[in-house]
């Protein structure tokens, strides 16, 4: 098992560039087994999730290379599904990343069937696929949920009206990669409005669908009866810059993140100013400067444009060097709280009634013996280890592995005195 160990109080200083953002990248590379055409996918984070979508398509027949551009050193993953052997992905596989879900769309816009295996319990809630299971019936789809399997077959896809009962990040990208080519225009209403939805469906244009209104709460997409290949550069990891932001401010530190798009930090970058954090905002860069004096804020997580589920947990652990209570309310999922016995063991006070998080700031938190329960709950506790005095122990940072390209690389290169042993 890997572990991070990490000396806090070390000042962050310096440059870090934000790579391609993994809720982006991975419904993409799903979405290019809708064409037989290559797909040249640029910027692709070196994480884990990456790497089992990798092996899921080839397990499907598709080929897939991974490489690095000798002339701008940019990763890049190209896919060829010319050929596909195979509708079912592997139990073990669909069990190593949640995401894996965003495979029932791509298989059933390309063959018109899929088998996939739901992955078990998941330690941040119970994430239901019913909103995926009653958005695909309605375009025809006839599925069986049996044993753990979902089975989903098609003789044809036609568009249809589908209203989300809540704007699900992945019901509305499997919706999407459905209706690439159903018969007439596919309307989903109340569809999330994520960048990385937009991404995807640039993408999917840039294959020759036809999408509008990605982005908007109504997206349309018109079936064609053939995609193409094509050349796309995935979007930056908001969240990834996020968690960068949060790490300087606790630190008291100046760093520059680089590669980010401002507009979807949004949510972020306004409560990190209401936090006392003074940031300067570029063009493709955001800084914190010197003179974080943090204080308590109260947040809510909620669909985007709102403050993201998943820089929740990083947040709290600021909130942790605050002075001062915040209140925090969890309400994307219902058990994404897991990073709290964590911090108590660190030295804060946090209460967690329900969906809220009180948070009693004392203004600092000791090192201690922690675990990383899941991605953002592990992000959360580098966060906690860099501002803290002394030592921390972080446990099972694959955890982070599967969403952080390097983490510890990144970090040490601005100064944080983080290392990563196997124990
Ligand atoms: N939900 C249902 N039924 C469904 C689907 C969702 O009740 O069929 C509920 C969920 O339980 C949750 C809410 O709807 O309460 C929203 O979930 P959503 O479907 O939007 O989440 P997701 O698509 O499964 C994506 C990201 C998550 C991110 C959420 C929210 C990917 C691959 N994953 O998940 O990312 O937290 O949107 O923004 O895009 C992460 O990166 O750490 C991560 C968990």
């Amino acid at each position: 098992m890997d572990c991070f160990l990490l000396q806090g109080g070390r000042r962050l200083k310096g440059e870090i560039r934000v790579s391609g953002a993994k809720n982006a990248i991975l419904p993409i590379m799903a979405a290019s087994l809708l064409t037989r055409g290559e797909c040249i996918i640029w910027d692709a984070p070196d994480i884990k999730d990456v790497a089992t979508m990798a092996q899921i398509l080839t397990s499907l027949g598709a080929k897939v290379w991974v490489g690095v551009d000798a002339r701008t050193g940019l990763r890049y993953v190209r896919i060829l599904a010319d050929s596909l052997r195979s509708h079912e992905v592997s139990p073990k596989l669909m069990g190593e990343m949640r995401s894996s879900i965003v495979l029932m769309g791509a298989l059933l816009g390309r063959l018109g069937k899929f088998r996939v295996y739901r992955p078990g319990g998941c330690p941040i809630g119970l994430r239901p696929i019913n909103f995926h299971i009653n958005g695909l019936a309605r375009l025809g789809v006839r599925l069986s949920v049996k044993h753990g399997f979902i089975h989903g077959e098609a003789p044809r896809l036609v568009g249809q009206e589908i209203h989300l009962d809540f704007p699900s990040v992945t019901t509305t990208e499997n919706l999407m990669m459905a209706a690439a080519y159903a018969e007439g225009t596919t309307v989903i209403r109340n569809a999330a409005r994520e960048p990385e939805v937009v991404d995807l469906g640039n993408f999917l244009n840039s294959l020759g669908a036809r999408v509008t209104g990605a982005g908007l709460d109504t997206i349309r997409v018109t079936g064609v009866r053939e995609l193409g290949g094509t050349e796309h550069t995935v979007i930056p990891d908001r969240i990834e810059a996020g968690t960068y932001l949060v790490a300087a401010a606790v630190t008291g530190g100046e760093l520059t993140v680089t590669n980010v798009i401002p507009e979807h930090l949004e949510a972020v970058t306004a409560k990190l100013r209401e936090a006392g954090v003074p940031l300067e905002v570029g063009r493709g860069h955001i800084r914190v400067l010197p003179g974080t004096r943090l204080r308590p804020v109260d947040f809510k997580t909620l669909p985007y444009p709102g403050f993201p589920t998943d820089m929740q947990p990083q947040v709290m652990a600021m909130m942790c060097f605050a002075k001062g209570t915040s209140l925090i309310t969890e309400n994307i999922f219902e058990s994404r709280f897991g990073h709290a016995e964590a911090l108590v063991r660190m030295g804060a006070s946090v209460e967690i009634v329900n969906k809220m998080a009180v948070v009693r700031g004392e203004g600092s938190l000791t090192g201690a013996w922690v675990k990383a329960t899941d991605l953002r709950a592990g992000a959360g506790l580098v966060v906690a280890g860099l501002g803290a005095e002394g030592m921390t122990v972080i446990e099972d940072v694959a955890h982070i592995d599967r969403g952080y390209e390097r983490m510890d690389e990144k970090l040490s290169s601005v100064g944080a005195d983080i290392k990563r042993v196997r124990m």
